[in-house]
């Protein structure tokens, strides 16, 4: 059992400051992912979760408990925390067995106990037949969960993962994923998970904390940051997205470049910067506010990708391959936005996302 508090946490090493102000609370139980660009500050809060690090200002908790923070600091090794980290250390000379008994072992644990914990784990992890085994008898993908069994064994409230699946080939990564998160459900265990793969974030998180530069951008379950994007930088960083320049007036939002409009709900005026994902772009011969032309278009069994010119702005539409059957590159095209993102434009953001035209 182990909820995280978070408390106006900063780091800065040097005069490099790498993370401003992180303020959160992890419920028990709760699968928080730390999601955000490399060098951004993930790996940094991690290690100060951990004990690794100290904050430069502000506190943090663990339940009631302050560990760090002031003249505080409890070590590592007193904070009942399991890591895993991307380039998990298994023991090549040692078998699974001794590799998961070591955090019970080096405590001296009773030998009946270690045997229990370690076998209860390795059930868990799926690597019972394997406990005889060396790491190199094994796949990429088993000495990883060696790691996740050892950094379980000792029954942390509190399980740290950076990045660990990011060595492993695409398949196993995806089935990782899922052995990941059905570990952390069956065992109820707070989870703190480092990523820059969004996919991944999306795929397992109760709640996705994305960080840009040292600062939170947005805290919030997957859905919401996918739907409703704070700003341009989550918008961009999760999913598909195509920006668009545009001027909100009457009712309309024209967009830049283009000579058309779309209808226009929402509460803004004047410049606006429009992002639209691919798969709320709806596709007709002849309905619809924006005409394009497609420039490409490619079959991909399940869906068809492609892009539509309007005017001299670009967007892609993802969609079934039904609704273009008789569309190629050159057809004219109609475009409706089932659903685009508003935000304001002020004109600092381009380079940071490349707007598309
Ligand atoms: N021990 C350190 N000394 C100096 N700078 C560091 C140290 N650890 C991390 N940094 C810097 O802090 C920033 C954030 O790093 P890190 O937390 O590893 O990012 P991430 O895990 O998101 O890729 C980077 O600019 C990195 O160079
Ligand atoms: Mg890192």
């Amino acid at each position: 059992m182990a909820a995280v508090k978070i408390d106006h946490v900063t780091k800065s090493f040097g005069e490099n400051q790498v993370l401003k102000e992180f303020t959160d609370t992890f419920r028990d139980g709760e699968f928080v992912t730390l999601l955000g660009p490399s060098g951004c500050g993930k790996t940094t809060m991690l290690r100060m979760i951990a004990g690794f690090e100290k904050p430069t200002s502000g506190q943090i908790f663990l339940d009631d408990l302050q560990v760090s923070g002031g003249k505080t600091f409890i070590p590592p090794e007193k904070r009942n925390i399991g890591m895993v980290f991307q380039s998990y250390a298994v023991w090549p000379h040692m078998n699974v067995f001794d590799n998961v008994a070591y955090p019970l072992t080096i405590r001296k644990a009773p030998k009946d106990q270690i045997r229990k914990s370690v076998e209860r784990v390795l059930e868990i992890v799926h690597l019972s037949q394997y406990a005889k085994r060396l790491p190199s008898q094994l796949s990429g993908g088993q000495q990883q969960r060696v790691a996740l069994a050892r950094a379980l064994v000792a029954k942390p409230g509190l399980l740290l993962l950076d990045e660990p699946l990011s060595n492993l080939d695409a398949k196993l990564r995806e089935s990782m994923r899922f052995e990941i998160k059905d570990i952390q459900v069956s065992l109820g265990i707070t989870v703190v998970y480092v990523t820059h793969d969004q996919t991944e974030a999306m795929a397992m998180s109760d709640r996705i904390i994305l960080i840009n530069q040292g600062t939170v951008q947005q805290a919030a379950p997957p859905a919401e940051i996918y739907n409703h994007p704070v700003n341009p930088f989550v918008a961009d960083f999760l999913g598909k997205v195509d920006f668009a320049r545009g001027n909100a007036e009457k009712g309309r939002l024209v967009l830049e470049g283009t000579g058309q409009s779309v209808p226009y709900a929402g509460g803004r005026q004047g410049k606006v910067l429009v992002a639209v994902r691919p798969e709320k772009i709806r596709l007709s011969p002849s309905e619809g506010p924006l005409e394009g032309i497609v420039e490409s278009l490619y079959y991909l069994g399940d869906v068809s990708d492609l892009r539509v010119r309007v005017g001299s702005v670009s967007f892609r539409v993802i969609t079934a391959p039904e609704n273009c059957q008789s569309l190629r590159p050159g057809s004219p095209v109609h475009l409706s936005f089932r659903d685009m993102m508003v935000f304001d434009d002020d004109g600092s953001l381009d380079e940071a996302l490349r707007i598309r035209t």
